[in-house]
């Protein structure tokens, strides 16, 4: 018999109230039965919809309803609920529970695991078509998707208070089965995998206000980190200062100037699989920093620069078998320049793109790019949104550490 792709799994299954709860327990009994070690908790309503009982029933494990089990007695408590888990799926999401988890309130046992989970975490909508259309719940789910959050969408069909061909039904068990499966298949690629990623530009002190810096956005390494995570990888993000939100589950490392950037990416190096730069280092620092704000009448006539490191050259000589991809910003011969620091720089791959448009590269959400490996040029500059690139880059880094 094939193996499942649940099988050994760990999956915790939260349960809201709604009418669509009853549906839950079959969907935890055939995740049960395809291997996986299923983990339920509920809310206080689900509880007046389906007992307890009937979920340890099919899943063999003990139910967490409360915030204040003993955990001593209990098995499971809302702190460790989602300790090894692989998937945590809310199953149905009533309009509340999506509205406390985007807001981050913790007053149950199941918002607070919520808070609680590093893994993939997917929510099943399915309530009265008003409330799912309600600008509140929208907002909300939009919060939601936002963090990285998946949303299986209700079907539209008859709804339990009576309205026929509306949306917010509950989908059928195999619907949402196969698109565990199929996210787990995809998940596992990096499961395991530590990718070590740097973003955004430096800044390099003239004096305590001013600096060095570049119109770097961050915005393709931080959709590189998303990416990464929703494959499963422990993901270690580096950033120089940008407007962005960190992605969700990502260790993050805060950094200003080229020399902090090497330095935490030598601090953590050994633990990577992976290494992406596509942080825009500074080439160089101005040679002596005030600590004071300069004044304007002592305004120097000219500003001595000397050389940053550069980081890509530092790590490919303490590496030990670390994929390391870096990202090069070209104006001309983009290829050809590119090509260079490949193999100047010892790398695996290098992502060429093409800056000399003001429609892509920095601060945009696309980029010209081709990928460059120690095999050659593979296929020639093509438009891409940030995101799709970034998953094309976590895909050849998934290939080559399988
Ligand atoms: O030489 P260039 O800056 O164009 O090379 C680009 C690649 O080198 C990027 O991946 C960038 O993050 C990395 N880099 C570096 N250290 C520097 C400058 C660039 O690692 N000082």
């Amino acid at each position: 018999m094939v193996k499942s792709i649940l099988e050994g799994k760990t999956v915790v299954l939260g349960v809201s109230g709604g009418i669509a709860s009853y549906k839950a327990v079959d969907l935890a009994s055939k995740l049960t039965q395809e291997g996986a070690t299923v983990k339920v908790v509920m809310t206080a309503n689900a509880t007046k919809f389906v007992g307890s009982i009937t979920f340890q029933a099919v899943t063999h494990q003990p139910v967490l309803t409360n915030l204040f089990e003993d955990s001593s007695q209990s098995a499971i408590s809302h702190v460790s609920i989602c300790k090894d888990a692989d998937i945590f799926i809310v199953a149905p999401a009533t309009a509340n529970i999506i509205a406390k988890a985007a807001h981050g309130l913790a007053d149950d046992a199941l918002s607070t695991a919520l808070l609680t989970a590093s893994c993939t975490i997917v929510m099943v909508p399915a309530m009265n078509s008003q409330m799912w259309l309600n600008k509140a719940t929208q907002h909300n789910l939009n919060v939601l998707k936002n963090r990285g959050i998946q949303i299986i969408e209700p079907e539209v069909g008859r709804l339990a208070c009576g309205d026929e061909q509306a949306k917010g039904r509950f989908p059928e068990t195999e619907f949402i089965l196969n698109y565990m499966k199929d996210f787990l298949g995809k998940v596992q690629s990096l499961r395991g995998k530590t990718i070590l990623i740097t973003a955004g530009g430096t800044r390099e002190p003239i004096d305590s206000v001013r600096f060095i810096g570049n119109r770097s956005s961050g915005k393709m390494g931080y959709a590189i980190a998303k990416a990464a995570k929703t494959k499963g990888a422990n993901v270690i993000l580096i950033s120089g200062p940008t407007n962005l939100q960190p992605p969700f589950g990502v260790s993050m490392v805060y950094v200003e100037t080229a020399q902090q950037m090497l330095q935490a990416v030598i601090n953590n190096l050994s633990q990577a699989d992976a290494v992406v730069m596509t942080a825009a280092v500074s080439d160089f620092r101005p040679a002596m920093k005030s600590n004071k704000k300069i004044k304007k009448e002592s305004m120097p006539s000219s500003i001595e620069l000397e050389l940053n490191p550069d980081i890509l050259e530092a790590i490919s000589n303490k590496k030990d078998k670390q994929l390391v991809i870096g990202f090069a910003a070209e104006t001309d011969n983009v290829l050809e320049n590119a090509t260079k620091k490949l193999k100047k720089k010892k790398l695996d791959l290098m992502v060429a793109n093409d800056v000399s448009h003001p429609d892509f590269g920095f601060d945009s959400d696309f980029i010209l790019a081709a990928f460059i490996s120690d095999y050659g040029q593979q296929g020639s500059l093509e438009k891409y949104r940030k995101t799709e690139l970034a998953e094309k880059v976590v895909e050849w880094i998934a290939s080559k550490l399988a």
